[in-house]
């Protein structure tokens, strides 16, 4: 059962991300073909755990300011987050038809539409972004897409797939690369970006970077887990071993272990950020199901 300050802060980021893309984009709502387009876009966003939304609020509480102020940069990750989803899901990609319990983007409209909606989700992203209220704007929007790039999720994005075109030359040191690179993008954003926002000491951002660090590994091993143990009613997306083989075939116990190890040294250094949320994130990327 989630608490009830993570069902809220979901519900704040949905809130606002729903509102703001009717505020600013209702005109589309009634212009065919346009009218399709933005509803296609608006069904890219829908349900989610809202990892990274509720991350970055939960960053700005510990920082002691105004819940108002974080919801454009807690939205805008979540746009890019949704942006990835549906251009990953893709017959080129993943080619899976089920995320978030139902179809995929590309699967209920089609192959074109979805790869647009990407586009449109990660473009709304980054025109959320800047409206955020920092002096720090030009660092955080660096940082966002230099996280998104090459050395980042995309790029390892293509080496996920890649890999699975030529699997004769995965090995465990690759794969681990992966796992802490793919999903590095927006939850290192998410748990740095905002003490950026706010100018945190450089001892609190190093501090910070190490809990994003064991966080994003922790996220991506467990979701491989789950994408060859879970079930689709757990997780709402398609499992199996064949989608993640190479997991399944080198690395399942390993990829425990490693979850393990990992945790252990997140645990170190939420005792020293203290905080009660940061700790419960913990446990909950440890008992995640989907
Ligand atoms: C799933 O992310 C894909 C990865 C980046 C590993 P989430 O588990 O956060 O997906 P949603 O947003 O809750 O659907
Ligand atoms: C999701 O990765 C997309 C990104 C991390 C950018 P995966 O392909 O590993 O995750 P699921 O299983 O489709 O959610
Ligand atoms: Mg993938
Ligand atoms: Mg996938």
């Amino acid at each position: 059962m989630l608490p009830r300050w993570y069902t809220d802060y979901k519900q704040n980021v949905e809130n606002f991300v729903f509102d703001w893309l009717e505020r600013n984009y209702w005109k589309y709502a009634n212009e065919i073909p346009l009218k399709r387009f933005f509803e296609a876009t608006k069904y890219g966003l829908e349900w989610g755990k809202r990892f990274r939304g509720v991350l970055a609020q939960v960053g700005y509480e510990i920082f002691g300011w105004d819940l108002e102020e974080v919801l454009p940069f807690a939205g805008a990750l979540e746009m890019i987050h949704a942006f990835s989803l549906v251009h990953d899901d893709m017959p080129e990609l993943d080619n899976d038809t089920l995320r978030r319990w139902k179809l995929t983007v590309w699967a209920a409209y089609s192959d074109w539409e979805a790869l647009l909606v990407g586009d449109n989700l990660m473009m709304l992203g980054f025109e959320l972004l800047s409206e955020t209220k920092s002096k720090f704007l030009p660092r955080i929007l660096k940082l966002v897409a230099n996280s998104i790039w090459m050395d980042g999720m995309n790029g390892w994005q293509y080496m996920d797939v890649w890999y699975e075109l030529y699997p004769q030359n995965m090995d465990l040191k690759t794969l681990q690369q992966i796992h802490s690179k793919k999903t590095w993008a927006l939850i290192t954003a998410a748990i740095v970006g905002w003490a950026l926002i706010w100018g945190a000491s450089e001892d609190e951002l190093k501090l910070l970077a190490s809990y994003g660090n064991y966080l994003w590994m922790a996220f991506q091993i467990s979701d491989d887990i789950l994408d060859v143990e879970g079930s689709v009613a757990q997780t709402g997306k398609s499992v199996g071993w064949e989608k993640k083989w190479y997991v399944y075939f080198l690395w399942l116990d390993q990829a425990k272990k490693s979850l393990e190890e990992v945790v252990k040294k997140w645990l170190d250094i939420a005792e020293r950020i203290w905080n009660d949320k940061l700790r419960w994130l913990i446990e909950f990327m440890l008992d995640r199901k989907s």
